[in-house]
């Protein structure tokens, strides 16, 4: 192998460039050149890569964001696009792709390797952490812990005016960002995607703590759950206490990389390189059970990643 690509795809996230560093020196290492891809697929359609060096990949590993940008690409998503993606990467001797994003970069590496003869490895990177096939993905700690660290903040409002506090966090639809976020900023209720919204069984809940003795309370609420305007006004009107709703937004997509999310990089690149420094592709690597694996493309792309709703149970117990 002479020569391989590397893209970062989709949502950023919090580790892109220390994936990006690590391939490029990784891959340096067994004597491949590295070209870069700029805005995501889009990069492969108008042929727009850099070549990356050891040298030229210094001092991002601390940085949020992708140095080589990212988007969500329509053009990309049509069967002509991948073809014409296929064709750049023929022409430019690429034998090896490494695909940096979440589920939709993953099912679009899928579709290409369908395309194209280069080997695609997926790398997983996303703060939604909802990629099969790995436990956590590149982003997801450092998510979260933007989002504790907020959370934490408004908790000191709600004590101060004795508020019930919504913080809608990341995560499209699935509720793994606040499942976790939810449990270790200690929320009296976590509502996700997953769990149907029971509105009546809210309300009791809260009721309940104001009659133990609680006068404020955290709920967080996962994106994919619906209107959290509306439910925030539903439940002031039939609680009767004052409720005020926090949508936390794109901070939690950006933000230095925490140790996690760097590690994670590391070792998702080794692996990475590793695969087509042996020529395999059409894998995606991952963390499962502690150690460094991974498994095909195709098999990823077709399962839903499981949800722990223990989570939620033992949050549950804890907000008593
Ligand atoms: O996939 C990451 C994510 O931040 C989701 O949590 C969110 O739903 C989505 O991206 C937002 O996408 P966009 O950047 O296209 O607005």
């Amino acid at each position: 192998m002479k020569t391989i690509g590397i893209v970062t795809s989709g949502g950023d996230a919090p580790g892109m460039n220390a994936a990006i560093r690590a391939v490029t020196r990784l891959a340096h290492s067994k004597g491949f050149q590295v070209y870069g891809f700029e805005k995501g697929w889009e990069g492969l359609l108008t042929n727009t890569y850099r070549v990356l060096t050891p040298r030229s990949v210094g001092g991002i590993i601390q940085l949020g964001g992708t140095i080589l940008r990212t988007s969500r690409c329509l053009e990309f998503a049509k069967k002509e696009g991948k073809k014409k993606a296929a064709k750049a990467l023929a022409k430019d001797k690429i034998e090896g792709l490494v695909v940096v994003g979440g589920n939709g970069s993953m099912k679009g590496a899928y579709e290409l390797s369908k395309e194209a003869s280069t080997l695609m490895v997926g790398v997983p990177a996303t703060i939604d952490n909802d990629v099969y096939g790995t436990d956590e993905t590149i982003g997801f700690d450092t998510a979260a812990n933007t989002a504790v660290a907020e959370i934490d903040k408004i908790r000191d409002t709600a004590i101060s005016h004795e508020r019930i506090f919504i913080v809608e966090v990341m995560g499209r639809t699935r509720g793994f960002l606040a499942s976790t976020v939810g449990l270790t900023v200690g929320a009296e209720i976590i509502l996700i995607p997953e769990v149907p919204c029971n509105k009546q069984a809210i309300i009791k809940t809260l009721k309940e703590s104001a009659k133990k003795g609680k006068k404020s309370s955290i709920i967080v609420a996962a994106e994919g759950i619906g209107d959290t305007r509306k439910l925030a006004k539903e439940l002031e009107e039939k609680t009767g206490s004052e409720v005020r709703l926090s949508i936390l937004g794109y901070a939690q997509r950006g933000g230095s990389p925490t140790a996690r999310s760097r590690l994670l990089a590391n070792l998702f690149a080794n692996h990475a390189v590793q695969l087509l420094a042996r020529g395999q592709g059409n894998r995606i690597v991952g963390l499962r059970n502690g150690k460094i694996t991974s498994i095909e493309l195709e098999k990823s792309c077709a399962q839903e990643k499981p949800l722990d709703l223990n989570l939620l149970k033992l949050a549950n117990v804890l907000a008593t």
